[in-house]
């Protein structure tokens, strides 16, 4: 095992700078997930950490070597990919053994990995059979399968789980989880599903355009969320915005509602107000409400999403099943001041 650093690194195409100046320290046994949306450069840190693109700037240290000129082989990294490339002709023992083989590792012991590795991940009644016999979520795990032979410094996932359909993801999201309890290796992680982040990580690094837009825990992003970005794309649904103004101890929204103000801010201050989905409540329930109009109910049966109008923007509410409106209804909905997020209107940072 091992920690991985990674110091001011940039990754530029031509005079198109994908990666920018990113600063990350992972601790040995840690797992961190990347996330973001398509584009802001996951994969192209990920594959610099393995070796398979080159670094333009920076310094990636694996333990305490510094990796950024040696070739992947020499990195003691294993990587699972979206794209699992598994060999059609050999079995799945002959695929997850594959590489011990060209490494000359000793075949008893390779056995043995291979036995362990397969048990792990339940996939031991399978070891005789090719690829093509085997379903979507069982040839993952024999990919992964096949990095964890290797016991490898560092495992790197790259949307392992993009293949999947929903409830086989959920499967194998909960067995990576196990694995890296049981074996407490560090990873790397790369999604742009922010709830795999949520639900797989120690530490989740937010990335928007190259950039590290936020680091924390689940707990830290979700419960502080560091701009309207990271507000947005962590939980789901996701969280609402609405413009205000400090007025007095309140914040006003357009259309004459208002909201109690827990921190001082200087009179006529614009702000964008954060509030999540789940944290409106029964007016019994809070100490401050709103007055809105329900535009569309949506029952899911644990919940019922309620959407309203609140100033220029269109809120979503996760109330009681209980809860019985009409399109149209003029209701009050409930909110805990505490949990109100406030964001600069300009920068779009939260306002600490
Ligand atoms: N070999 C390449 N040449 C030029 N641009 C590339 C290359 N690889 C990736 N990019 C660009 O870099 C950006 C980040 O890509 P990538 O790291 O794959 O994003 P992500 O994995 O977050 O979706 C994208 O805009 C992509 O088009
Ligand atoms: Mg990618």
């Amino acid at each position: 095992m091992a920690s991985v650093s990674l110091q001011k690194l940039d990754k530029s195409y031509g005079a198109v700078q994908i990666v920018r100046g990113i600063d990350l320290e992972i601790a040995d046994g840690e797992l961190v997930v990347l996330v973001g949306p398509s584009g802001c450069g996951k994969s192209t840190t990920l594959r610099m950490v393995a070796g398979l693109e080159s670094v333009t700037d920076g310094t990636i240290r694996i333990g305490n070597r510094v990796v950024n000129a040696l070739p992947p082989r020499e990195r003691d990294i294993a990587m699972v990919f979206q794209d699992y490339a598994l060999y059609p002709h050999k079995t799945v023992a002959e695929n997850m053994g594959f590489s011990l083989k060209v490494r000359g590792v000793d075949k008893a012991e390779a056995e043995r990995r291979i036995q362990d590795a397969a048990r792990m991940l339940g996939i031991a009644h399978l070891l005789d059979r090719r690829p093509g016999q085997l379903s979507g979520g069982q040839r993952q795990r024999v990919a992964m399968g096949r990095a964890i032979v290797r016991r490898p410094q560092v495992f790197l996932f790259d949307e392992p789980l993009s293949n999947l359909d929903a409830k086989l993801r959920g499967e194998v999201r909960t067995e990576i989880k196990r694995l890296h309890q049981a074996i407490g290796t560090t990873i790397i992680y790369v999604t742009h599903d922010q709830v795999e982040a949520m639900t797989l990580a120690d530490r989740i690094v937010i990335l928007k355009g190259g950039d590290i837009e936020q680091v924390g825990t689940p707990d830290e992003v979700y419960n502080r969320p560091a701009s309207v970005f990271v507000g947005g794309f962590i939980g789901s649904p996701a969280m609402n915005f609405a413009k205000a103004r400090a007025e007095g101890d309140r914040l006003a929204f357009a259309g004459g509602n208002s909201l109690p103000l827990a921190a001082r801010l200087e009179e006529g201050r614009e702000v964008i107000v954060g509030i999540r989905p789940e944290h409106f409540l029964n007016t019994a329930d809070a100490s401050s409400t709103l007055a809105v109009a329900a535009q569309v109910i949506e029952p899911l049966g644990s919940d019922t999403l309620v959407h309203f109008a609140l100033g220029e923007a269109v809120m979503t509410a996760r109330m009681p099943p209980t809860i019985r409106l009409e399109p149209g209804q003029v209701f009050q909905v409930g909110v805990d001041p505490t949990k109100i997020h406030l964001f600069d209107a300009s920068t779009e940072k939260a306002i600490l």
